[in-house]
């Protein structure tokens, strides 16, 4: 008897620099515990970082292999799930071309981050095809691979929700080819920088997977803190304190209850409290920092997991194109 079939998950980043502890706690400890469970497909968006970022293209190889270190150090196996680049998959793209022939551009008009981005991000030109098309693009990365579940941040419902009304309208069309997939968003708290502000690499006071431990180490030690805490004398309020978010995502119930009592009376300074998270992260990220050196020593095998994780997902990716040419009645050229 086969095994019954585990669930499909497919999930995905933009490959636009280093992660950091925030994507550790709020995506990848995620990805790592459903590849036990479930069938998953890890995608490196390089074409949907392409979408934004098209001038510059210099960086975005040693992006790509960046992120695989970065998702391999925190842990996911590459005997467990598949892990590979959108670019060497390009099924994607035939199916993005595809479903770009049936979505309304009023659909796309709609989603609330295409208005948002295009103004934010005044610094480049971003009414641009390939930018309003974005996630039609990440429709087809999920749809080719008929992934049932697509664990993603609050910030991706809206791609999410557009991905299923495109499912939907393809199966109407042209019969029923694909399952529409849920979302699967994991409540994760907001983490601060270094700064106070969010953890972000555009504002550069992120902890990033890469940092190694002198780093963090230094980071944390000079991360901001309650500004009436002038002296080690003067009481303080964690409530206002980044370094109290940090350890409610990283430290134990004891050590946060602690930090809660003791700052508000004075009872122990801030070197003391940073050095009660270092305590907690430290070891959490240890396995990380020893997995990344040897990764680092052996660049062939990430290479090697990348080609071997393109190779599962094409061959996913092909049976979908042919039910997917077959439904639309598109010829093949080889007399079926
Ligand atoms: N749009 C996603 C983000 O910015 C990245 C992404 C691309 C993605 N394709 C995907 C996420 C498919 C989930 C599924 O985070
Ligand atoms: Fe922040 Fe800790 Fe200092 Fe309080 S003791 S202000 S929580 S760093």
């Amino acid at each position: 008897m086969s095994p019954p079939q585990r669930p499909r998950v497919l999930s995905g980043f933009r490959p636009t620099g280093a992660m950091h502890i925030g994507h550790l706690m709020g995506a990848l400890e995620n990805w790592v515990k459903l590849q036990e469970t479930h069938e998953c497909f890890f995608a490196i968006c390089d074409w949907h970082a392409l979408t934004s970022d098209y001038q510059d293209t210099s960086h975005l190889r040693d992006y790509v292999t960046e992120m695989a270190i970065d998702w391999l150090s925190a842990g996911l196996d590459p005997e467990k799930c598949t892990l590979f680049v959108q670019s060497h998959v390009p099924e994607h793209a035939e199916l993005h071309l595809l479903l770009s022939m049936i979505v309304p551009v009023s659909w796309l008009e709609r989603v609330p981050s295409y208005k948002e981005q295009q103004q934010q991000i005044a610094n480049r030109d971003l009414a641009n095809y390939g930018f309003l098309g974005y996630p039609v693009l990440q429709a087809a990365d999920i749809l080719v691979y008929r992934a049932e579940l697509v664990p993603v941040g609050e910030d991706q419902l809206a791609h999410l929700e557009l991905c299923r009304e495109i499912a939907r309208r393809f199966n109407a069309l042209y019969g029923p080819v694909f399952p529409e997939p849920q979302a699967m968003t994991t409540r994760t708290p907001r983490l601060p920088g270094t700064d106070g502000r969010k953890m972000s690499k555009s504002y550069g006071n992120a902890i990033n997977l890469s940092d190694g431990s002198e780093d963090v180490r230094r980071k944390i030690l000079t991360m901001v803190t309650d500004p009436a805490r002038k002296t080690r004398r003067d009481p303080g309020n964690p409530d206002v304190c980044p370094v109290y978010d940090l350890h409610k995502a990283f430290s134990s119930p004891d050590t946060v209850g602690l930090v809660n009592v003791e700052c508000r009376r004075a009872g122990i300074g801030c070197i003391d409290c940073k050095n009660h998270l270092l305590r907690h992260l430290e070891p959490l990220l240890g396995p990380l920092h020893e997995r990344r050196a040897r990764l680092l020593e052996n660049r062939g095998r990430v290479r090697d997991i990348l080609a071997e994780g393109a190779r599962r997902a094409r061959a996913e990716a092909r049976r979908t194109m042919e039910e997917v040419r077959a439904a639309m009645r598109i010829d093949t050229g080889q007399g079926t």
